[in-house]
């Protein structure tokens, strides 16, 4: 397939963003990025970033543009940095302009730097005529943000412990559920993951039993999606949530990202499960909370969660595609 954008240098991709069911929190040692525990994804089919990238020959550093607004600094750096290890794979000499848009408020714990970095990835490689192989986008995207590695993949998605690529595991079409992202907040988050999480690793001292119990979640979430099973799927999502949050919450100074329309919103999903529903949240580096439920839930627990002051909009999702170039 030809990229849009037409011919050597220039391509452009879409990748969708992914919600952590088992989370991913803390790095191995080593500059390499890899994770320290295995986490696994849903990738969300209604949020997206679409990435251009062009190679152009007059320019003296590269550039990037993300929703319309020229940026610096270190998300400059970050993108710099993918596109050198590509450049010194090829012998590329050429500065690149970036143009990258999502359909979501970026940077505020809505997985923007999954999407972005995963968009990015596939572009950019696209752009030199370097292999797309979406493992090897995978692994890509996954030196400059552990979790874009998975959205490489759509459908629910891997990334096992010290792993360089995450592993498509299951179809979308194998148990279609929704993810409603509730948006709490427009406003970018207040600490970087990665500082965030390193903080845990040097500060927590539940970080030592986050990275031991971590693998026994992410195996029942596991086993809760093969099944098909929501009560045990659902149960070990938040489970891995909060013992994530925990771990952050224990370092020195703590690490809160959780507001208290977090909160509310938490105990609106528990009384709809009392209620009857089968719906379960997960929280992330944000304040928002994502519920998952069955499809034919998912209208009347939007029709809930939008009724709540504390929400500023609800994103009801099904599981995602693999990230692919435009023509
Ligand atoms: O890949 P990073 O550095 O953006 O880390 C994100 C980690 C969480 O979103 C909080 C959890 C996850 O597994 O996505």
């Amino acid at each position: 397939m030809t990229p849009r954008g037409s011919g050597p240098g220039d391509a452009t991709a879409v990748a969708h963003a992914n919600i952590a069911l088992a989370k991913y929190w803390g790095k191995r040692a080593g500059n390499e990025n890899l994770p320290a525990v295995p986490s696994l994804s849903m990738t969300l089919q209604a949020l997206h970033t679409e990435t251009r990238v062009q190679f152009l020959p007059g320019l003296s550093a590269d550039r990037l543009s993300i929703d319309e607004r020229p940026r610096s600094g270190r998300e400059l750096e970050r993108v710099t940095r993918l596109l050198d290890s590509l450049r010194a794979q090829c012998g590329e000499r050429c500065f690149a302009s970036v143009t990258s848009r999502n359909n979501f408020p970026t940077a505020a714990g809505l997985a923007s730097s999954a999407s972005g970095f995963a968009a990015l990835a596939l572009a950019a490689s696209a752009a030199l005529g370097l292999s797309t192989a979406l493992d090897q986008v995978s692994s890509l995207a996954r030196a400059a943000s552990a979790s874009a590695a998975r959205s490489a993949f759509g459908g629910y998605v891997a990334l096992e412990s010290g792993a360089f690529a995450a592993l498509p595991l299951l179809p979308g079409e194998h148990f279609p559920l929704c993810m409603l992202v509730t948006v709490l907040s427009e406003l970018p988050k207040s600490i970087s993951s990665t500082s965030a999480m390193l903080h845990t690793a040097q500060s927590s001292p539940y970080y030592p039993a986050w990275v031991q119990h971590a693998p026994d979640v992410f195996a029942r979430v596991h086993s809760g999606l093969q099944q098909r099973d929501i009560a045990a799927l659902g149960s070990a999502i938040e489970h891995s949530a909060l013992c994530m949050h925990a771990s952050m919450m224990a370092a020195d100074p703590s690490v809160i990202y959780l507001q208290p329309q977090t909160l509310k919103v938490m105990s609106e999903v528990r009384r709809l499960r009392e209620g009857g529903m089968p719906i379960y949240f997960t929280m992330d580096a944000g304040p928002h909370v994502k519920a998952l439920t069955l499809p034919e839930h998912a209208a009347e627990a939007e029709a809930q969660l939008s009724a709540l002051p504390e929400v500023l909009r609800v994103i009801p999702s099904s599981p995602g595609p693999d990230a692919h170039l435009l023509s």
